[in-house]
């Protein structure tokens, strides 16, 4: 059953998405060369807390992070530990809140310090494949139309979309329906309608797309061991444009006199 958000729903959800955007913008400002990657769990946690919101990963399926880091290979679902990021490495942020009840879930991924140009072309394409799905996310479309975007562009760059794991529904809970794969499985596909919202999370490998699991039972590697990059949005279906959930405001410069 897909949920349908009602306008009080809505305005839950971009509150919540409103909290999850900031804490990534301000996780994604904590990374330097350095840091352990504990400390921004650690870090995450505190903004977390004091947005007012909590984890929406913390405990769930016991997953034991605030949120999910995830380096180099490293596709998603990556546990905070000792090691300390490098100039160089590429690190992917996942937050998930719950904020009042609702769930605001995005990705980033960022370069530590600086990358090579392949890393830093794989995150710009990653990056442009979710504003490419999210282009189709209008009622009339179907949840395919998103995915066949997304594949086409990551695809014609010569990189690759991981099949194993997909967008998903997102509202009082993390995971509802539908499923948004990042690929055209040829399964039939929901159509798109006002008041739905979705999290679109094109995960993209550098090389091949096939991936596995390690023995931590969550840590997502590519297996040629080739770099992986990540975004997110948590996305308002609407009559018209779609509607980012997950923005957050930038504070401008004041303009000169
Ligand atoms: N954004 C991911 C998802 O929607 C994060 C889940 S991490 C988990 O599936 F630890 F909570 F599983
Ligand atoms: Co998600």
């Amino acid at each position: 059953m897909i949920v349908l958000k009602n306008e009080r729903e809505q305005e839950g959800m971009r509150a919540a998405g409103v909290v999850a955007a900031t804490v990534l913008h301000e996780v994604a400002a904590f990374i330097a060369p350095g840091v352990t990657t504990r400390e921004v769990d650690q870090f995450a946690a505190e903004r977390i807390k004091l947005h007012g919101a909590r984890s929406a990963f913390l405990g769930y399926k016991k997953y034991p992070c605030y949120l999910c880091i995830s380096v180099n290979e490293e596709v998603v679902h990556g546990i905070a530990g000792e090691r300390r990021l490098q100039f160089g490495d590429i690190v992917s942020l996942d937050v998930g809140v719950c904020y009042r009840g609702f769930i605001g879930d995005n990705a980033l991924t960022v370069p530590v310090g600086g990358c090579s140009p392949l890393a830093q072309k794989l995150i710009d394409v990653t990056e442009r494949s979710l504003y490419e799905g999210i282009a189709q996310a209008v009622p009339g479309n179907r949840v395919v139309d998103i995915s066949r975007s997304v594949q086409q562009f990551v695809e014609s760059h010569g990189f690759s979309v991981v099949r194993e794991f997909v967008g998903h529904g997102v509202g009082r809970t993390m995971h509802e329906e539908p499923q948004v794969p990042n690929y055209v499985d040829g399964k039939s596909s929901p159509r798109l309608r006002p008041g739905m919202t979705l999290a679109i999370e094109p995960m993209v490998n550098a090389g091949k797309p096939a991936v596995r699991v390690l023995g931590d039972g969550w840590t997502v590697v590519s297996q040629d061991g080739l770099p992986s990059a990540h975004f997110e949005h948590t996305v308002l279906i609407t009559e018209g444009e779609p509607e980012i959930l997950t923005c957050h405001q930038q504070m401008s410069a004041p303009l000169p006199a």
